[in-house]
């Protein structure tokens, strides 16, 4: 048994109850790999900014559950030689998807995990999230769990539709439960490819397609049942058009791939929302700069010549979030 806090990372607990007050989110960033954790922790010490460090099932199949535990063990320790000197870093379960999936994550010093029972009828929802909360909590480790379905067309959390979220649930959800934050689906959904062009209209000076928004209803619905308690939204990539525009230019193949516009995150952030899951558009950033990089220089075959153009690019991309998005810089 490892307990987080001696790896010097932070549950969720007091981040989230300042981020509802502030009215700003915190960053949940995905990670697989070394030169996106670089590129988290440094635009988080430059800015300041409290941080989530997700790994999710496909990370785990990826890189390895143990290496990744050390890796954030490790960026604890990055961000204090980059002289943040009290940083606030989460490592967080993404998806957790059993009790003893959560459980190991808890035994091994992940500081908040996420029960995703959400594809479960109500009463199982409630069942399994609430074992997971009790073994946590012995633990302080916070619990994050979903209620709603979102749609999406990524493996691993794939489902046809969307399910709304019901408002009237969530107080007996959360009681019952004991999680200390909430996941709900207003529209939101995981990958690049968030709306199929029917569900969209076309802006016809672009050509580009605008999505149809976010239910902001059911958002408004859940805070008024809950006021002050932690939500957080999945699935929350922009998909930016620069960057599927270059992948385009450059050899790839993403037509329209499309995401949440970030006005409508910036609204969100300052509303109970308090965690916003942003992994498709750091695959962008970097997926953009190699495949520039390399189209520009043939010659290139050591891989730090293009990983280092990737990372610059991420970063900028997670600093662009942190401060034009979410709001979360000089929190921490
Ligand atoms: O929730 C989905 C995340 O984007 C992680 O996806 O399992 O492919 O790493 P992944
Ligand atoms: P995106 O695919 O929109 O980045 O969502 C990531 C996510 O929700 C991880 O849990
Ligand atoms: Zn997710």
């Amino acid at each position: 048994m490892v307990s987080f806090k001696e790896l010097g990372l932070v549950n969720t607990r007091e981040m989230f109850a300042k981020a509802v007050k502030g009215g700003y989110a915190i960053p949940a960033f995905n990670f697989n790999n070394m030169e996106q954790l670089q590129a988290i922790i440094q635009a988080a010490a430059e800015l300041r900014s409290p941080v989530i460090l997700q790994v999710s099932k496909g990370a785990r199949n990826y890189a390895n559950q143990t290496l990744l535990r050390y890796m954030a063990q490790g960026a604890v320790e990055y961000a204090k030689e980059l002289g943040w000197e009290n940083p606030q870093i989460v490592l967080h379960l993404d998806h957790g998807d059993s009790f003893e999936l959560c459980k190991s994550c808890v035994d091994f010093g992940f500081s908040s995990v996420m029960i995703d029972a959400s594809s479960l009828p109500y009463e199982d929802n409630i069942a399994l999230t609430k074992k997971v909360v009790d073994y946590a909590h012995q633990y302080d480790v916070t619990v994050e769990a979903e209620l709603g379905v979102l749609a999406g067309v990524e493996e691993e959390v794939a489902s046809e539709v969307s399910h709304y979220t019901k408002p009237e649930e969530v107080v007996d959800f959360a009681t019952r439960t004991g999680c200390d934050s909430l996941a709900i689906s207003i529209g939101t959904s995981h990958g690049a490819y968030k709306f199929k062009p029917e569900q969209c209209t076309r802006d016809p000076k672009t050509g580009r397609l605008v999505p149809p928004p976010l239910a902001f209803d059911v958002l408004k619905g859940v805070e008024e049942q809950l006021p002050g308690f932690p939500i957080v939204l999945h699935g929350s990539s922009s998909v930016p058009q620069e960057y599927v525009d270059m992948i385009n230019k450059y050899g790839g193949k993403m037509p329209d791939a499309v995401g949440i516009p970030e006005e409508q995150l910036r609204l969100a952030s300052k509303s109970a929302v308090c965690k916003i899951n942003i992994d498709s558009d750091s695959r962008l950033a970097m997926t953009a700069a190699v495949r520039k990089d390399l189209y520009e220089n043939p010659g290139h075959f050591d891989p730090r010549q293009y990983l280092k153009p990737a990372r610059d690019e991420m970063k900028k991309m997670y600093i662009h979030k942190i401060v034009e998005v979410l709001g979360s810089d000089g929190k921490a």
